[in-house]
């Protein structure tokens, strides 16, 4: 059974806020994403299994839960995603990093895919897939059908903003998989941008235009 879960937690809420605020500048924006992510990551990785090893205190010996052995990628989509893979790293260190590189026609909104790599054995690994913002769906639909091709059946979504028509469009291509949603925005514009939003997520986080 696949999780769908929109974030409630009032320091996302807060942070999120920061981040769309037009004068927040490239380095706060970078801080935010990753801090963001990382809260995030704390609930989507909820569900990981532990089991009990045996673990000896100062004071006595005794079995104490630890992760168990479950495989762990972290796989951004390109560019925007990569702000996001830091945060969720600090949480499992020892997971290993892929990319997707993606890029939205401006005009057509379809994605495009131009770069990808992946960790060994991807098929045997948890993979979360970060990318910040859930517009028309396209991006994350094509990299999810890209994961699975490779062979992944366990596979994580998440995103700072989504609009209802992506989340809704990722959730029926791909059922299956679970989605984490920072906040749920309004919808989007006449250029298949999120409103309210927070513009180009890619650009804010590099400092391009
Ligand atoms: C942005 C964003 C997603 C995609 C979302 O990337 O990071 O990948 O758009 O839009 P969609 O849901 O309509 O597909 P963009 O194509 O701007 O590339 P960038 O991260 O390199 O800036
Ligand atoms: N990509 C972004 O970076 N922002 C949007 O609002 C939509 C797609």
């Amino acid at each position: 059974m696949s999780e769908h879960k929109i974030m409630d937690h009032p320091l996302i809420k807060h942070k999120i806020s920061l981040l769309r605020d037009e004068n927040t500048g490239t380095r706060d924006f970078r801080v935010l994403v990753e801090e963001i992510a990382m809260l995030m990551g704390y609930e989507a990785l909820r569900d990981l299994p532990t089991e009990l090893v045996k673990v000896k205190s100062p004071v006595c010996e005794s079995m104490q839960p630890m992760i168990s052995g479950r495989k762990l990628a972290v796989v951004p989509i390109l560019r925007a995603g990569l702000g996001m893979a830091n945060g969720i790293l600090a949480l499992v260190p020892s997971a290993k990093e892929g990319h997707i590189g993606l890029y939205r026609d401006e005009v057509t909104h379809e994605p495009h895919e131009y770069f990808c790599k992946l960790p060994e054995n991807i098929e045997e690994r948890l993979v979360i897939l970060p990318d910040p913002m859930l517009a028309t769906g396209g991006s994350a639909i094509q990299a999810v059908d890209f994961i699975k091709a490779k062979g992944c059946k366990n596979i994580k979504f998440m995103c700072i903003i989504a609009a209802p028509e992506g989340f809704e469009a990722l959730k029926k291509a791909h059922p299956d998989i679970d989605i984490y949603v920072g906040t749920l925005d309004e919808g989007l514009n006449e250029n298949a941008y999120i409103y309210p939003g927070l513009g180009d997520a890619g650009d804010r986080i590099f400092g391009t235009k």
